[in-house]
């Protein structure tokens, strides 16, 4: 069965209680479990990941290629906006990465309008809520068949 990774950036296991006017109740678990339920409606497998360090999310993109995975969706939550170090691990890997946020980014405070993280990525979706994270996986999973592909040669 086809993997992909789901990493989740720095204080978003906060979720739930965290600033609610502008993410919602909506906790981490409820996310990977409405993840999980799409998941398996199309025959993929899912792993989680959620850090608030910064090398442990490089050591696992990183790692994401050797590890199986054929896709990776990605919310870099804060580090989005300051991290060069996920930015070259993404475009290190053979691995496609989908980039989302809870929030439209672009709406927000100035400092968050750039991510460093997109040009990396395959795309961005931003400003959805949950739902940002199901249209990123739904992208995933179209390009982990890609990915599957490319790597059988077929
Ligand atoms: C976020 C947006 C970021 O600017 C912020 O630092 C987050 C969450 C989002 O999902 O809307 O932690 O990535």
């Amino acid at each position: 069965m086809r993997k992909i990774l789901i990493i989740h950036g720095p204080n978003l296991n906060l979720l739930g209680n965290r600033e609610t006017s502008i993410y919602g109740t909506v906790s981490l678990d409820d996310i990977n479990a409405k993840l999980e339920a799409l998941a398996r409606l199309s025959g993929v497998e899912l792993a989680f990941f959620q850090s608030n360090h910064e090398g442990d999310i490089v050591d696992i993109i990183g790692r994401s290629a050797k590890d199986g995975f054929s896709a990776i969706v990605i919310n870099p939550a804060a580090y989005t906006h300051t991290s060069i170090a996920i930015r070259d691990a993404v475009s290190a890997v053979n691995v496609p990465v989908v980039e989302v946020h809870l929030s439209n980014i672009y709406k927000r405070e100035e400092f968050r309008h750039q991510s460093l993280v997109a040009p990396a990525c395959i795309g961005q979706i931003s400003g959805f809520g949950v739902q940002s994270y199901l249209l990123g996986l739904t992208a995933a999973i179209d390009l982990s068949a890609e990915t599957d592909r490319a790597r059988s040669g077929k």
